[in-house]
């Protein structure tokens, strides 16, 4: 399988969606139209797009066809955004630099910043209400989405994270930053995917096992990107988190054990999805992408 085409293409669908979205915002006599233009230069300036490439891949894998997964897919993308937004202000981590471009705080000021955050985490839910797909599985994929992205996932994860700058975290604790700033979002994407296409318990266990694992992988990857990446590959500052004194994996196992944990975390999400056949190829793939990338 082509790993590249499949990132593109769908790719390609979440970002007419999110286009839509804010052309939707355009027309709308009420939304300022200082905050439609920060919630779009933060969405709208690139980014992988992995969590909802991963819930598209996790409802592909669990046996959905519908269209009506884009809109839900792209509503972790407005969660994930709000979430960088808010990372780089001032009063986190200070970062100038994200996604090729200015941080929003920088061109917008902190006070709009702040709100498109607010916005866009809103707002997803706004999406998720209003698509035609079933209640059913609705009602589920909004308790996980809130689950995963408030105080007991990523909101938690990134509290820790504050709480903890500068200090030598435990393992236990850098663990439960890692698994929930950035694990919680990513395991959320890919049980929205599975509870989208109303698939078995034991497919839902098996694909949240997936992206569990390569959640917290694709974090470990961060940290080291973040030592031997550059900023044009990745598009923001690197080498921030030791200015800082974040507590990461490297900084807490060394380069190469973490490589190692990466890996072996990869192979631990493979044999999670290893009875679904070919319907899990894409995800297999980008679970491998996800510790050879460069950005
Ligand atoms: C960066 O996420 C922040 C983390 C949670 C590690 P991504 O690496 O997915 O950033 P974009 O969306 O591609 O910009
Ligand atoms: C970000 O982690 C996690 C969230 C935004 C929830 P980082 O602070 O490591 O992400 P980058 O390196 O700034 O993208
Ligand atoms: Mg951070
Ligand atoms: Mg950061
Ligand atoms: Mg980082």
């Amino acid at each position: 399988m082509e790993l590249k085409l499949y990132l593109q293409k769908k790719r390609r669908l979440i970002d007419d969606f999110l286009k839509n979205y804010i052309s939707g915002k355009k027309k709308s006599k009420d939304c300022p139209k200082t905050l439609r233009e920060a919630m779009s230069y933060a969405l709208m300036a690139g980014g992988k797009r992995v969590r909802p490439i991963l819930a598209i891949a996790s409802y592909e894998a669990a046996g959905g066809t519908s269209k009506n997964i884009i809109p839900v897919a792209a509503s972790l993308e407005l969660i994930h955004t709000y979430s960088l937004i808010h990372d780089d202000l001032p009063a986190m981590d200070d970062d100038d630099f994200r996604r090729n471009q200015p941080t929003t705080h920088k061109v917008f000021g902190e006070g709009t910043a702040i709100l498109a955050g607010d916005a866009l985490l809103t707002d997803a839910f706004h999406i998720i209400s209003n698509t035609r797909a079933s209640r059913k599985p609705l009602i589920k994929v909004i308790s996980e989405l809130s689950g995963g992205a408030g105080p007991d996932g990523m909101v938690g994860g990134q509290q820790a994270d504050l709480t903890l700058e500068g200090t030598n975290a435990t393992p236990k604790e850098l663990i439960y930053i890692h698994t929930h700033k950035t694990g919680s979002l990513i395991r959320a994407s890919t049980r929205i995917g599975a509870l989208m296409a109303e698939c078995s318990p034991s497919r839902l266990k098996a694909l949240t096992l997936y992206g569990e694992k390569t959640g917290l992988a694709f974090q470990i990857v961060d940290d080291i990107l973040d030592i031997i990446g550059t900023k044009e590959e990745l598009g923001k500052t690197t080498g921030a988190d030791n200015a800082k004194g974040k507590n990461t994996y490297p900084s807490t196992f060394g380069l190469e054990k973490s490589k190692k944990i990466a890996e072996d975390l990869v192979n631990e999400s493979l044999k999670a999805i290893k009875n679904f056949g070919k319907k899990a190829e894409p995800l297999a793939e980008i679970a491998r992408y996800i510790i050879s990338r460069r950005n």
